[in-house]
């Protein structure tokens, strides 16, 4: 039985004080979802506006490479250093942790390896990227590339469909067309294809030109890594893609490759949310690799 006998009317309705009309802090999101919203701000540093998410979804493609032989080992230990974790749903469940609390950005389309033609991709089970709470869904589209373009716009559709039925970003990885010269108007040609498409974070690379390719991106772009590179330039590669509005990185290999990840995790973070230069963020790669 409810308690009837000393009920209290409201007298603090905050008067003097209007409701708060500011836009979300993230573009091109403003109006998104409350559940969409929210997941972005799980992955996105609410101060920087930036994030760090760590990449280790190469697995699907080209099995146990350098770096990701043991994930429970190589991986796992970084989770707590970085803004997002991006993985398969595989190396996810056996080797992290569930009590994790970073949220997850879930490689969300599969179908062929290095060994075979790569990109010839469907989407896994939308229960799937429910039952495992994720933050984010990722799938890859082949701009440019004759074979798989069509089915790969297709399958990102279809995400960002079911993207919204739960408020579950999306995120575009762009793929190197095989025949695409890897410069601006391709990325900025890439990119947008993915907003068009309806992703709420796009993933692509750094070239001359980058602050175009962001500048016509509506929503925020995080740059992959590639190639492991000497520490003190992938941090200049962060550094230029983040001083042309980047919203942050999906670095996989430059982490899990370096002679020391949680070191280069940190320096990578240092140029992210505080905007370091290349050189005080190597200092700092070079002083936490010290001390390990
Ligand atoms: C590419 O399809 C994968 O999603 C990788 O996660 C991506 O390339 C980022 O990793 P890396 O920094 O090693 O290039």
């Amino acid at each position: 039985m409810a308690d009837l006998d000393d009920i209290r009317d409201g007298d603090n309705f905050g008067l003097n004080t209007p409701a708060d009309t500011s836009a979300f802090y993230l573009k091109g999101l403003n109006n998104a979802s409350w559940g969409l919203k929210n997941r972005m701000s799980r992955i996105f540093n609410r101060k920087s506006g930036r994030t760090v998410m760590l990449a280790f979804d190469h697995g699907f493609l080209m099995g146990p490479t350098s770096g990701l032989e043991r994930i429970d080992l190589n991986i796992a230990p970084l989770a707590a250093h970085a803004d997002c974790l991006m993985g398969c749903r595989g190396m996810i469940r056996t080797s992290i942790p569930a009590d994790n609390t970073k949220p997850i950005c879930l490689r969300t389309d599969t179908g062929t390896t290095i060994l075979t033609e790569m990109n010839h991709n469907v989407l896994i089970s939308e229960e799937e990227a429910v039952s495992m709470n994720v933050s984010a869904m990722a799938a890859m589209l082949s701009i440019g590339d004759a074979d798989t373009e069509a089915s790969t716009i297709a399958n990102f559709s279809r995400l960002v469909d079911i993207g919204n039925k739960y408020s579950i970003p999306v995120m575009g990885v762009t793929a190197v067309g095989k025949d695409m010269a890897r410069d601006s108007r391709y990325f900025g040609l890439a990119s947008r294809v993915c907003a068009e498409n309806g992703a709420s974070i796009v993933k692509t690379y750094y070239t001359e030109g980058f602050e175009n390719v962001v500048a016509a991106c509506p929503v925020p772009i995080v740059i992959a890594g590639g190639k492991k590179l000497p520490e003190l330039e992938a941090l200049e590669l962060c550094y230029k893609a983040i001083q042309c509005g980047a919203s942050g990185v999906d670095m996989g290999r430059n982490v899990f490759q370096s002679e020391a990840p949680l070191a280069m995790m940190t320096a990578v973070k240092e140029v992210v949310h505080n905007d370091a230069t290349p050189a005080e963020a190597f200092d700092v790669y070079n002083t936490v690799k010290n001390e390990a």
